[in-house]
């Protein structure tokens, strides 16, 4: 029955005075890999040995230099995993490997043991401290529980003196730490520091798992900033977060607990991990990058990360996942693109500016994210993106009232072929309809005599049949439209001219954008051409050839609303 009054809100942590709100984060924690093993005993199929060198690696790569490899006293692969790593010397100077182990005599021992010949490892002893896990699952009081803490933090320094040869490193979880008493998870943790005895040059890691998440990360922030007031030796430990994603907050509760106090956090790469998964270090990561803080981790090449992720979880990545998803530098609606090709326009034009585009939190480049991914043309898609594609790939800056006629035509032709439409096909559409300077008209050459007042003759062929046309204006354009109107008597108005060059150098090529009026109503061509008249003058013939073959044709299929509209009232244009 789905009823909510099953449940109760989470117990909060009673600390008016708390600090957290207040900070910043202006560096990054050391980060700890739990792929290898909260990532891997979440999975249908654990990993296999391939499987696991591939993922050991890419998080060596991506700069993760405290990793924790498995569980090698409960699973023979584990086991046989951290053999090779130490066998095979496996592990650089500047990674730790750290195993995980349950506070019991025989996994500890077996632990050390399969840890023989290893330079440095972190140890790991956990045992669940929360009322339901105490009374519920292993039928002990607090002082039964916290004693099992006490024994495997005994065990573990009995066992590490025994290999001398190893630089250890302690670490302890109070498993289920968010559900549990505040007062009680630091009586536990404060016992066990009894034990280890760690000093500044030779701390601890105390581990703070939020096992199952259970409330808001303000709460956890709470509980963190809390805990770290009342720890003993605060100066001897290192202290660690380990969130999971019940609520989806593991990267927002890890984020509030390293404000308030946190120095370390566990996680996983796209957050695989029991349940829900894991705290994202991606994520995680990439919020601190896109604030201005260096994460320390290597994520200039996230394609690779997700290919290996896949392929060792064998779980995809969602193409919306946070900074690394397929999706995520992508604008399918207009305004969204018409915002995205403004400001990097601006952003282009000043690289010391810093980063500020909108819908863009980051330079998707810096994430090996060409710019080709961030504007795609669908149904969706108004000019903005159409202008930019036209203008990354073809070198074509479209003025606003041509791409007003354009764009329905991409329109129609998206909800046609239902999806997005490539750079290619959108060249095409706008040659295909504004392009016309071919039939029925053709310019076959022309003599531009500018002295004072431009006079022209042209050499056109109207449906084959050659002809010479002349006449006078101010400038090439309403010379050309003179000829045009003696020759055939239509009256040639431009109301808007536009032309740039494509590319540089001497291979440049000429484009222009021609806004006709005839007989009232307004009609765009476009031309490219080796030189500017030449350009402009076909850029007419453009327009006046769709004109024609408007009113020849009638309405056309998968014509715009504009070209429906200008047909309507057919003048003869040629
Ligand atoms: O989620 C958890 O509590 C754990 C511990 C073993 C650290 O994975
Ligand atoms: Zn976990």
């Amino acid at each position: 029955m789905f009823d909510h009054r099953k449940y109760r809100p989470a117990p909060t942590v009673s600390l008016p005075d708390r600090t957290w709100p207040d900070r910043t984060i202006t560096r990054a924690p050391r980060w700890a890999s739990v792929d290898l093993r909260d990532g891997n005993q979440a999975l249908l199929a654990p990993m296999n040995v391939a499987q696991k060198q591939a993922l050991w690696r890419l998080l060596v790569d991506v700069g993760v230099k405290e990793i924790e490899v498995g569980f090698p006293s409960a699973s023979q692969p584990d086991h046989d995993f951290v053999r090779w790593l130490i066998e095979e010397r496996q592990i650089p100077d500047d990674v730790t490997i750290q195993v995980l182990v349950q506070a019991r005599e025989d996994l500890i021992e077996r632990t050390f043991a399969a840890l023989d010949g290893v330079p440095r490892a972190i140890v790991h002893v956990y045992n669940s401290t929360s009322p339901v896990q105490r009374e519920w699952v292993f039928g002990r009081d607090r002082d039964g529980i916290r004693d099992i803490a006490i024994r495997g933090a005994e065990l573990l320094a009995r066992e590490a003196a025994k290999y001398p040869g190893t630089d250890w490193t302690f670490q302890y979880s109070p498993e289920s730490f968010s559900q549990t008493e505040p007062e009680y998870a630091v009586e536990v943790v404060n016992a066990v520091l009894d034990v280890w005895q760690p000093t500044p040059e030779r701390p601890c890691i105390i581990n703070l798992p939020a096992t199952v998440e259970s409330a808001s990360p303000n709460v956890f922030a709470d509980q963190v900033e809390w805990f770290c007031r009342h720890l003993d030796r605060r100066d001897s430990v290192v202290v660690s977060l380990h969130t999971h994603n019940d609520r989806g907050g593991a990267a927002a509760a890890a984020e509030l607990g390293l404000l308030a106090g946190a120095d370390r956090l566990e996680g996983t790469l796209l957050g695989n991990g029991e349940r829900t998964g894991n705290m994202d270090l991606i994520t995680v990561a990439m919020n601190l990058y896109s604030q201005g803080v260096d994460p320390g981790l290597d994520m200039r090449d996230p394609n690779r990360i997700i290919d290996v992720v896949e392929q060792c979880t064998g779980i995809s990545c969602h193409p919306r996942h946070p900074w690394v998803g397929e999706l995520v530098y992508t604008a399918f609606s207009g305004s969204h693109q018409d915002a995205i090709n403004k400001s990097l326009r601006h952003q282009r034009a000043d690289a010391e500016l810093p980063w500020q585009v909108a819908y863009l939190p980051i330079d998707p480049d810096d994430v090996g994210r060409s710019y080709e991914a961030v504007i795609r043309v669908n149904s969706q898609s108004g000019k903005g993106g159409i202008a930019f594609v036209l203008e990354r790939d073809f070198g074509l800056n479209l003025p606003r009232w041509l791409l007003q006629a354009f764009a329905p035509i991409v329109q129609r032709e998206s909800e046609q072929r239902g999806g997005v439409i490539d750079a290619e096909r959108i060249h095409a559409l706008f040659r295909e309809h504004f392009v016309q300077d071919g039939a029925p008209a053709r310019l076959l050459g022309y003599r531009l005599n500018r002295n004072g007042h431009d006079h022209i003759e042209a050499r056109i062929a109207v449906d084959g049949v050659e002809r010479s046309i002349a006449g006078s204006g101010d400038g090439a354009i309403a010379a050309f439209a003179d000829a045009w109107r003696q020759a055939f008597g239509t009256e040639v108005n431009v109301a808007d001219y536009r032309e740039h060059a494509i590319g540089a150098g001497t291979d440049a090529e000429a484009a222009a954008y021609v806004l006709l009026t005839l007989d009232g109503r307004q009609v765009p061509g476009a031309a490219i051409d080796r030189d500017t008249v030449g350009a402009s003058l076909r850029a007419v013939l453009s327009a006046l050839n769709g004109a024609e073959l408007e009113q020849r044709e009638g309405t056309r299929p998968g014509l715009d609303d504009a070209g429906a509209r200008r047909s309507e009232q057919r003048t003869p244009a040629v």
